[in-house]
């Protein structure tokens, strides 16, 4: 029993590389810059596309700022949403693969993938029907060919 609780889980963490970055929680300090960086004011929308354990969603949350988490591990889906259900009049939390989802209109984006996986995100960002302007915040990968507008350690601010 235990062995096969053990298998499930280790298939929910390993299945998500074949579509993205693994799970790697974004530490407090970046977390807290990426916040600044964003400067999301009360009422706007957030999307992180990989939304981990929802830590970044919760602190969005405790300022108004609407968010939709997209995540792809169940196990994660479910944790966010235990972490985030004080502030849940904020927070969705969507058990989906963010590249096949269409997002609604977003005044900002937080992202910690993969080097390989930023040209595919900026041309997602960049087909969007309604082109209104929006804040992409990336931990750790640039997006290749495009000038951030303002860089906080390894966080990159991209302006759309
Ligand atoms: C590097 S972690 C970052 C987690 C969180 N954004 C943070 O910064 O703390 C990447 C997350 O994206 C999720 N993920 C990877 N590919 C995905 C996809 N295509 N759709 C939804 N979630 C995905 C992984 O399960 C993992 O939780």
């Amino acid at each position: 029993m235990l062995a096969a609780i053990l298998i499930v889980i280790l298939i929910c963490f390993s299945i998500v590389i074949f579509f993205g970055a693994p799970y790697l929680p974004t530490l407090k300090k970046e977390k807290l810059a990426a916040i600044e960086l964003l400067d999301l004011k009360k009422g706007e929308l957030l999307l992180e596309l990989g939304s981990g354990d929802g830590r970044m969603l919760k602190e969005m949350a405790k300022k108004e700022v609407f968010c939709v988490g997209y995540e792809l591990n169940p196990i994660l889906v479910l944790i966010s949403r235990l972490i985030c259900w004080p502030q849940r009049k904020f927070v969705t939390i969507k058990w989906a693969n963010f590249w096949t989802e269409e997002f609604p209109d977003a005044n900002g984006i937080y992202v910690f993938l993969l080097d390989r996986y930023m040209e595919k995100l900026n041309k997602k960002i960049l087909n969007r029907e309604k082109k209104v302007p929006l804040k992409l915040v990336s931990y750790a990968f640039k997006v290749p060919k495009k000038k951030y507008v303002q860089k906080k350690g390894a966080l990159f601010l991209y302006q759309y």
